[in-house]
């Protein structure tokens, strides 16, 4: 995009793919289960759902080969169409399993309110838990925790006890998403405007995500169809996929920006979750010096290659991407895949560091007729 005008980009703009906070406020990207927990990097739903609608019928089958917290999965599923989403992370495969899954909601309730009353408990022994925790925090997280072994709804209380345990870290508040040091004493706080205490208990933490989980997964059991959600944790360049694929749409991730595993660190310490970082494509601890790029490139071609032979003839692969180093034109010749039509968006970026315009692109490509079959 660089060297374009100002007034170039905006005629390129897809306005029925960009949105003003007025036409999409929060509570609307943020519908029911897609805010079960928070997530850097997630696409909105709404894109998700023209991007399914443009380029799938209900009754189809997509693919998402990086499909993170699931928003692709569990807008195909509202939508009647069956999906598939592979994902390296057993944190963002936990999440995904909750939000498509069908639930028994009177035994949830019932087992999260036995989770609440549990006492509290020794916590995992951990020196990152105990750097980023106060002990009362710990224990109050580990004590729920302890309930969830023998649940019938074992995984929803995982994601429960996942996003008290990201609010109660010694985090400064306008700093939950990617923290540096512990806060331990009373900080100036840029949210808030005003001088915040470090957390010190995680009970009333669990107990309002306890309960708007269940509200949010209600609301998702009614509109909830019976399309089938399959999810792989897997390498995308290694996932088995089946005989057919109708289309894929996906926001892979990109060089130097994100550390996937490390944005949820205190659920993999705390529920002891299996972790693959060493499989990322374009973690942030990777770097972004030219042998971390060449193997990115290779990676998400070696990804969407794999899936390209089992695309109908027609499908087409939506990938939504802000390409600042232009990788793609590469990365999709050699996965074997042709650009048909590339539409950009204007993404909506509200607060503090994040502000200031930033535009995503999403590009079609089809698969290149006479390419070998991955
Ligand atoms: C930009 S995020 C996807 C966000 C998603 N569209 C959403 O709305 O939640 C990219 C995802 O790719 C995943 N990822 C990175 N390397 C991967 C690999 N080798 N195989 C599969 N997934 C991978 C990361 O864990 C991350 O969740």
């Amino acid at each position: 995009m660089s060297g374009r005008t100002q007034a170039a980009l905006y005629a390129e703009i897809d306005h029925e793919l960009s949105w003003s906070e007025r036409d999409l406020p929060q509570h609307q990207r943020t519908k029911h289960v897609h805010r079960l927990h928070p997530y850097l990097g997630k696409f909105v739903p709404q894109l998700a759902e023209r991007l399914l609608t443009r380029s799938l019928a209900a009754g189809g089958v997509v693919y998402d080969p990086f499909a993170g917290s699931g928003t692709t999965l569990v807008e195909a599923n509202a939508l009647g169409i069956h999906a598939i989403g592979a994902d390296v992370s057993a944190f963002n495969c936990l999440l995904m399993r909750v939000k498509v899954a069908e639930h028994d909601l009177a035994v949830l309730r019932r087992d999260v309110d036995r989770a609440l009353a549990a006492p509290a408990a020794d916590p995992p022994e951990s020196e990152w838990l105990a750097r980023w925790y106060a002990p009362a925090a710990l224990g109050d997280l580990a004590g729920f925790c302890g309930a969830i072994k023998g649940s019938a709804e074992a995984e929803t209380l995982m994601v429960v006890a996942s996003r008290a345990a990201r609010s109660a870290r010694l985090a400064a508040h306008h700093d939950l998403d990617m923290p540096r040091s512990p806060v331990r004493a009373p900080y100036a706080c840029h949210k808030h405007r005003r001088t915040c205490r470090p957390v010190e208990r995680a009970d009333h933490f669990l107990r309002r995500y306890a309960n708007d989980t269940v509200q949010r997964l209600a609301e998702f059991a009614a509109v909830r169809t019976p399309a089938t959600v399959a999810v792989l944790h897997a390498d995308a360049r290694a996932a088995e996929l089946p005989e057919r694929i109708d289309g894929i749409v996906t926001s892979p991730p990109y060089p130097g920006l994100i550390d996937y595993h490390e944005q949820h660190r205190y659920a993999y310490e705390l529920l002891d979750l299996d972790d693959r970082r060493e499989l990322e494509l374009g973690a942030a601890a990777a770097g972004t010096a030219r042998r971390a790029i060449d193997a990115y490139c290779e990676g998400i071609a070696e990804a969407l290659a794999r899936a390209r032979g089992r695309l109908g003839a027609g499908a087409t692969a939506a990938i939504v991407v802000n390409d600042r180093r232009e990788l793609y034109d590469g990365i999709a010749r050699r996965a074997g895949y042709a650009i048909a039509r590339r539409d950009v968006r204007h993404v909506n970026r509200r607060t503090g560091r994040r502000a200031g315009e930033y535009f995503e692109q999403i590009l079609w490509l089809r698969p290149r007729r006479g390419a070998r079959a991955a």
